[in-house]
């Protein structure tokens, strides 16, 4: 009988789907705990619209459950101790140096919560990962583990058991993906806590939906899922690049290629590139794997997916360069949207970073107006040693007003889909422009027509 839940790592996977546990298991007591002191005071913060992750509905969830069977903290080992299921949620980004520098998941925090699970655990613990890992992480684990297995906590011999239950959840509509999943996947040597697990998701999930696999494959669907949905976008957008040229309307070949139900209506709509905590991270983690076992055009293939996405955030600024004469320099440039898609605040690989680089690089004045991206985010993002480097009084400014930052600018660029933008008072922001005022709507986000009709110059994605 579980009663006692412990996850490690409050971030953009542990703190939601932790709060839904909460939510529909009011007999568990879930603790959520995290090395970083000002993340769990965020989460505790009596201001909901605080809360370090910003998720549609994620703020009821915590007002209903937070003090009663939520708990969040940077109290580890003594939260470690009593659990009885420990979920691992610890971010595991690409290694920037030594061997698989720029491919290889970087797994020194997994390695550092297998070691503290060691270390604090007592009696029988069910070990979980969540965070997306590369396939046979578990091994280092259950290494690490083994080690310990048979210590004594106050005369209870330490046991483990090791599953992979990997998230599929999308940022912006986690709440909702994680109260009604497509499939939830565990995968397991041990049957018995398999179905511990398993129990604990039929409190609200269609057990029809829980699917049981070996440990591998639970891992290596998790990236395996992900490199195809990221492959469907690179395939929209290299054809919307082909629609561009051509006369032909990416709307259009959407409608007409996702009515084949083999095809599907859903992921394709095409825009500046993906980004986000996980494509490009497990792409390149899945390149990384496939080399390794000399896999060679397996690796080049996935490659080429990961090749599409990078050159598509360049194709876009430069032909915004190019349509402003030639030159940007010294330009008033309004930015709409730095988060990765809609609904979240995470910037993590976001396209509009490389985008607004390219264009600071270029000397452009950016005006950055995103409705829920904190100013620290877009400067741990654009203030790069590199760029810092060059000088040519390129800049940016968060900007809080969308109309201020249109005062005399040249160009809006829209680069996250907000709902809020279809609703912009585009009549008046023509006006305060310098003219020709140009739109580049890059995610296919407002009523063209409209626009172009007031006098704007405009570029749409695939069209
Ligand atoms: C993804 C997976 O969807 C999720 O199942 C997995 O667990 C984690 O990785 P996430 O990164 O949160 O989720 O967002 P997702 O909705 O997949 O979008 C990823 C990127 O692709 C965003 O930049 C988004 O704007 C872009 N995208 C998505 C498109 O450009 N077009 C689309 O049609 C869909
Ligand atoms: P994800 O998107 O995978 O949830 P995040 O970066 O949002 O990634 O969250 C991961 C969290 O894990 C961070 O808040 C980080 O501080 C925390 N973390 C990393 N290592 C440890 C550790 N050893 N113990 C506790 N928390 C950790």
């Amino acid at each position: 009988m579980v009663r006692n839940i412990c996850c490690i790592g409050a971030g953009y996977v542990g703190g939601p789907s932790m709060a839904v546990i909460a939510d529909k298991c009011l007999d568990i007591e879930v603790n959520v705990v995290d090395i970083d002191l000002k993340r769990a005071e965020l989460w505790n913060s009596e201001d909901l619209a605080n809360l370090p992750v910003y998720e549609p509905g994620l703020d009821s969830v915590i007002e209903r459950c937070r003090g009663r069977n939520l708990f969040f903290s940077t109290n580890i080992a003594k939260n470690i101790e009593k659990a009885d299921i420990i979920f691992i949620s610890v971010n595991t980004p690409t290694k920037n140096n030594g061997v698989g520098a720029g491919q290889a998941s970087d797994l020194k925090w997994i390695e550092e919560c297998a070691r503290q699970i060691a270390k604090y655990a007592s009696g029988h613990t069910i070990i979980v990962e969540k965070s997306t890992v590369p396939v046979r992480t578990a091994q280092t684990i259950k290494t690490i583990l083994e080690y310990h297995i048979d210590d004594l906590s106050e005369n209870i011999p330490k046991t483990f058991s090791v599953l992979s239950n990997p998230e599929f959840l999308a940022e912006g509509s986690a709440i909702n993906d994680l109260n009604f999943p497509d499939r939830v996947l565990i995968g397991g040597d041990e049957k018995e806590s398999i179905e511990v697990l398993a129990r604990i998701y039929e409190k609200w999930v269609d057990p029809s939906k829980i699917i049981r696999t070996k440990i591998w494959s639970s891992e290596l669907s998790k990236l395996t899922a992900n490199a195809f949905l990221a492959q469907r976008i690179s395939s929209i957008n290299s054809i919307a690049a082909l629609c561009e040229k051509t006369e032909a309307d990416i709307v259009e070949v959407v409608e007409a290629i996702g009515s084949d139900k083999r095809i599907g209506k859903n992921f394709l709509l095409s825009g500046p590139g993906f980004g986000g905590s996980c494509f490009q991270k497990d792409l390149l983690n899945l390149i990384y794997i496939a080399k390794s076992y000399g896999l060679t055009q397996v690796a080049d293939y996935w490659q080429a997916v990961l090749d599409l996405n990078n050159w598509q955030k360049n194709r876009i600024s430069e032909l915004i360069v190019k349509n402003l004469f030639g030159t940007v320099s010294g330009k008033k440039i309004a930015i709409f949207g730095f988060a990765f898609k809609a609904n979240t605040n995470d910037t993590r690989q976001s396209p509009s970073i490389l985008i607004c680089n390219n264009l600071i690089t270029e000397g452009a004045k950016l005006f950055i107006y995103d409705p829920k991206v904190a100013e620290l985010n877009i400067s741990n993002e654009l203030n790069s040693d590199e760029q810092k480097t060059i000088n040519n009084n390129g800049c940016w400014i968060k900007s809080n007003d969308p109309l201020d930052a249109c005062l005399n600018a040249d160009a809006i660029i829209f680069l996250t889909p907000w709902d809020e933008f279809k609703s912009f008072p585009f009549n008046k922001i023509y006006k305060l422009m310098r003219k020709p005022a140009w739109i580049f709507d890059a995610r296919n986000c407002i009523d063209i027509e409209l626009v172009r009709e007031i006098g704007f110059n405009v570029w749409r994605i695939g069209s």
